[in-house]
């Protein structure tokens, strides 16, 4: 299998090849507004800001640049407000920009609202968020104004493509103090996954991984990446799995074993191999069918998958035909695993901030480095969709929200390449 160049600059991996693609298409020449970067310029009457907002559901053609977005407040005891300085694309996001979940999404919104809103639109899309706290609710005893913070935004909130967004105390952290904003962005939402579905579905945790092997299909992404470093950290045994150039990113974040999907048959090369406790499938569809096989039968060995037809389901049939059929295809596939002597179950991202202050503290002790493939400024947030929707991520992509802030430079008008965290002295090959 050959081998693909990383280089580990700092605290953060990243892929050169990627970074020059991602700068060099400018379509987009936004005048935007100068974004109130300064914590002192905040006002709690600050009533409009600068996002990026879909009206409707539909492809890249959507996402609308204003600066005249309603900015959040602070509405409740808990609530934190936070000024952005960098966001991260998932792959929700491109599939909540063509509608996906929104039949879910939007009754959890209105029971936050209490049913006041008639539409859902304005969305601002955006799940990850490093930034500053700039007001906090009168219940908070976490956070004070000035606080840098990371969080993963639910899905039902807005997002954190834009100047400021607000969230409750529980879904907040503290940023590890290691990071850049840049940095930082690129992790909560792939943590937060990570970590529900390997914990909550898989149970695993840092006192009982030491004898454990784990398989992750599909490896080189957000997910991926995250999990393989949280999962060395516990001292596991991971075998991953993805494509032949993407074994130099896997292995520098830590994997043991690498199996190329692309080589031929997969399930055969892995079912070559030593049985595994627990598989974290990234990929879904044919796998399901022959990943539960190369567990440890009769051990509690478990297969979970993070690519369910919960929401799909909900908005091709409603809630209640796609909620049942859901649960029923659900049991009926536990089932049948059970009797051969494995779990099934799938996992969900769910927000949480107390075990982002865990990753946090994995972060500043080195055991986690973010892997950021490319970012883009603020006013390229469309192209960053585009490079998502391309697929073959490695690590994550990074929105530059408050270049001023993150820079301290004196003036943000017009459009600016991000040419932070590239290169440097010090950058080390790791493979
Ligand atoms: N259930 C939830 O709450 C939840 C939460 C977060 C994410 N997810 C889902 O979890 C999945 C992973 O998320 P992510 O953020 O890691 O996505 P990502 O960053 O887009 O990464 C996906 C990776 O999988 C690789 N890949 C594609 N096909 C593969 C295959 N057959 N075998 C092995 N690798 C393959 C891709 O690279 P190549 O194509 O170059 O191989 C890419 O590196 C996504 O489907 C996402 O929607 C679910």
């Amino acid at each position: 299998m050959s081998s693909f160049k990383v280089i580990a600059c700092g605290r953060q991996l990243f892929l050169p090849h990627a970074r020059g693609r991602a700068l060099s298409s400018s379509g987009h020449t936004i005048l935007m507004g100068r974004l109130k970067g300064s914590l002192s310029a905040f006002s709690r009457l600050q009533s409009n800001m600068s996002a990026w907002v879909i009206d409707e559901y539909g492809n890249n053609g959507v996402l609308r640049f204003t600066e005249e977005a309603t900015a959040p407040s602070i509405s409740s005891g808990d609530d934190v407000l936070i000024r952005v300085h960098a966001a991260s694309l998932n792959p929700i996001d491109i599939a909540m920009r063509a509608g996906y979940g929104s039949i879910l999404l939007k009754l959890r919104r209105d029971l936050m609202s209490l049913g006041q809103n008639a539409s859902e639109f304005p969305i601002i899309l955006g799940r990850d968020v490093s930034g500053v706290v700039v007001d906090c609710g009168s219940g908070v005893t976490h956070f004070t104004p000035g606080d840098e913070v990371w969080a993963a935004v639910p899905p039902w909130k807005q997002g954190s493509l834009a100047e400021l967004v607000s969230l409750s105390e529980y879904e907040v952290s503290h940023k590890p103090s290691s990071l850049s904003h840049t940095e930082a962005a690129s992790v909560p939402y792939v943590a937060s996954t990570a970590l529900s579905a390997l914990v909550n579905a898989g149970g695993l945790g840092r006192d009982n991984c030491a004898d454990k092997r784990v398989l992750i299909i599909g490896a080189s992404g957000g997910v991926g990446t995250f999990s393989i470093q949280l999962l060395k950290a516990w001292g596991a045994h991971v075998t991953v799995t993805c494509s032949h150039n993407a074994e130099g990113l896997v292995r520098g974040v830590g994997a043991d074993d690498v199996v190329d999907y692309t080589a031929g048959d997969v399930a055969a090369e892995l079912g070559r191999l030593e049985k595994f406790d627990v598989v974290l499938d990234n990929v879904g569809g044919g796998s399901e069918h022959w990943a539960p096989d190369l567990l440890k039968a009769w051990s509690g060995a478990k297969y979970v998958t993070l690519v369910t037809p919960l929401l799909a389901n909900t908005d091709s049939m409603g809630l209640l035909e796609g909620g049942v059929r859901s649960g029923l295809a659900l049991s009926q596939v536990a089932v049948k695993n059970m009797c051969n002597g494995v779990f099934y179950r799938w996992g969900f991202y769910a927000p949480d901030g107390p075990v982002l202050d865990d990753v946090s503290r994995l972060v500043d002790t080195g055991k986690i480095l973010p892997v950021v493939e490319a970012t883009f400024p603020f006013a390229q947030v469309p192209l960053a969709f585009q490079k998502l929707e391309g697929g073959h991520a490695r690590g994550k992509t990074v929105i530059s929200v408050n270049q001023e802030a993150q820079e301290g430079m004196a003036g943000t008008e017009g459009v600016e390449e991000n040419t932070s965290e590239a290169g440097g002295d010090g950058a080390k090959e790791l493979n």
